[in-house]
């Protein structure tokens, strides 16, 4: 498929409410979307004020497993929709947490990623990622996930770039401001659309206010910005988009991977 209707949802979830969450996001979803990304955490919440709560409500997603509440709920909505759908989760697996992100297509088979750089408080409640930066195929295209704070280290866009990703999944509770511009140069670096969900709204449930920055955005390999939502409105960021930009060859004598010399960094 050369081209995609993808959309970046941007809801305003209250912690614990995942039923009510869950029926805000579907609202949000547009009709004759091939792919649409949700937030981190997108039906929970953020602030867990503790593991044991987070154990709470972290449900089984993993492809080998039978999926929970959550998870079988936005299935049904892929199903029906037509959609493929990437979301944030607290996913249980054996005696581990992890802040993941789910990627479930309209056949109902689904991928997942585990976020591989822990934010703030999360490295006391989750368990880092285990599974590495890898791609999949969905929707026609080879997409990648990764989670919120993974922005901050280049390398994991370059991973998921370097395994193939045209376009990067990008669940997101932003509260630090720089994400929104340094996701055009992630894009950019690595000729890739991103497509970063965040969520709007507070959270002080430990006595430490958070505040999400919305600004959710759909951004090409050229680094243009092909849609963005304002910091305080809840929706959908929409773009039709086109997988051939995603080539490397970016002037006749430069090839984005070609050229790399990691015999030099470290
Ligand atoms: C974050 O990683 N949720 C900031």
């Amino acid at each position: 498929m050369q081209s995609l209707r993808v959309a970046a949802l941007q809801n305003n979830p209250e912690f614990g409410k995942i039923r009510e969450n869950l029926h805000d996001l579907i609202g949000l979803l547009p009709p004759e979307i091939d792919l649409a990304v949700l937030p981190e955490l997108c039906a929970t919440g953020y602030q867990f004020l503790n593991r044991e709560e987070v154990e709470q409500y972290a449900e089984p997603a993993a492809p080998d497993q039978d999926p929970g509440p959550i998870t079988q709920r936005l299935t049904q909505v892929a199903e029906a929709s037509g959609t493929t759908l990437v979301f944030g989760l607290a996913e249980k697996n054996g005696d581990k947490v992890f802040n993941s992100s789910v990627l479930v297509r309209p056949d109902g088979t689904r991928d997942i990623y585990r976020k591989m750089h822990l934010f703030l408080d999360e490295k006391k409640l989750f368990d880092p990622g285990d599974l590495g930066f890898k791609t999949f195929q969905a929707c026609g295209i080879k997409l990648g996930m990764m989670v919120c704070f993974d922005w901050i280290f280049p390398e994991s866009a370059r991973t998921l770039a370097l395994n193939g990703a045209q376009l990067i999944a990008h669940p997101s509770n932003l509260v630090l401001p720089w994400c929104p511009e340094a996701m055009i140069t992630r894009s950019l670096e690595n000729r890739v659309f991103t497509v970063t969900a965040n969520r709007i709204g507070r959270e002080m449930r430990n006595g430490s206010p958070l505040e999400f920055i919305g600004l959710s955005q759909i951004v090409s390999p050229r680094g243009e910005r092909l849609d963005q939502l304002k910091q305080q409105e809840t929706g959908a960021a929409r773009a039709t988009i086109n997988l051939v930009e995603t080539d490397k060859k970016i002037t006749a004598n430069n090839d984005l991977f070609a050229d790399r010399r990691p015999e030099f960094y470290r």
